[in-house]
């Protein structure tokens, strides 16, 4: 069994200077924002995955019904030696591609380290002979990846893309094309436009466990600026924008009150129902993937989607 490789491309406290720096621009700004990186703890990594097993939560078992149909297809088109996977989590579905390609090398890509080594740990027994390098990175910094045999099939997964915003969105897809080489490719998870009704619904779970995983990026706050952010004090908030086709997540003051984060020498007033927004999870059509692949200087060559038509997995490979 080879061992697991983990790297950390960046140093510890960057990620500390990151934080204070999102805090501090994200609380004093209005409306008041903080990136969803951070809800990705240790905790929240779990939450997220408990999410995935929600009745109301489609995305992950829709792009597990393509992956188990297509990996085969995928491995034909792409033939890749490494699979290079941003925002891995699990990389529970993943498996689909690791058994169809002819790999020798797999690289997580996280910034969640307890999620990246678990991940790794039971990839390396389970598959014996597939180097692993797993990557404690920011997907949305410039990458520098291993030096691991070609083609390179670069996989994003879970319609996280929709995560960022359209500007956000259009410097990663040119990043990720720099990392490509002729016969290389990239794998795009996308979550599709559908009933508003469907989408909240996945958002705002009957068991509240999206509640839990929204308030997680206070308690990231807390343990780490010191803050004394107070969960209860903050309602969970998803809602449908249907003019720029995205669902957003915010937490909602239930009172007017004054929240500190010592680390940064900062008291916040919130008013009562003021809103911080979490997260934007972008749904997509086939028209604008295409395009926005093309703006990066990437051609979408196939397009599955699940046998309702919630989820998209597109394919771009380089000539
Ligand atoms: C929505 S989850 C998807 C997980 C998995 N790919 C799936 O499909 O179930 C997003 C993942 O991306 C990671 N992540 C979020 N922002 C990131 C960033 N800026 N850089 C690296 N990883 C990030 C999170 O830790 C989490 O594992």
């Amino acid at each position: 069994m080879s061992p697991l490789h983990v790297t950390r491309t960046l140093p510890e406290d960057a990620t500390d200077a990151a934080l204070r720096a999102d805090v501090l621009h994200g609380l004093t700004v209005t409306p008041k924002w903080l990136p969803p990186k951070w809800f990705y703890d240790a905790r929240g990594s779990e939450l997220f995955e408990r999410i995935t097993e929600l009745p109301e939560y489609y995305p992950t078992r829709a792009e597990r019904e393509i992956l188990a149909a297509r990996s085969g297809e995928i491995a034909a088109a792409s033939g890749a030696r490494t699979l290079v996977e941003l925002g891995s989590g699990s990389s529970e579905k993943t498996r689909y591609l690791i058994d169809a390609l002819p790999l020798s090398a797999y690289v997580p890509v996280d910034v969640s380290e307890s999620a990246l080594t678990q991940a790794g740990e039971a990839l390396i027994e389970e598959r014996p002979g597939l180097e692993v390098h797993a990557l404690i990175a920011d997907f949305t910094a410039p990458l520098t990846l291993p030096a691991t045999p070609g083609p390179r099939l670069v996989a994003f997964l879970g319609g996280t893309i929709g995560n960022l915003l359209p500007a956000e969105r259009a410097r990663f897809l040119a990043s990720v094309r720099t990392l490509l080489a002729p016969g290389d490719g990239l794998l795009l998870g996308t979550d599709l436009v559908k009933d508003e009704g469907v989408l909240v619904r996945a958002y705002d779970d009957a068991a509240g466990v999206t509640a839990a995983f929204n308030k997680n990026v206070l308690a990231v706050v807390d343990r780490e600026l010191g803050a004394d952010f107070d969960p209860d004090a903050f309602d969970h908030v998803a809602l449908w924008d249907a003019e720029r086709e995205w669902i957003e997540m915010r937490l909602r003051s239930r009172t007017a009150q004054t929240v500190k984060v010592p680390a940064l020498d900062l008291a916040v007033d919130f008013a009562a129902g003021e809103e911080l927004r979490t997260e934007v999870s972008a749904k997509f059509r086939r028209e604008g993937v295409t395009a926005e692949l093309a703006a990066a200087g990437l051609e979408l060559t196939h397009w599955w989607t699940d046998a309702e038509g919630r989820f998209a997995l597109s394919l771009s490979v380089v000539r």
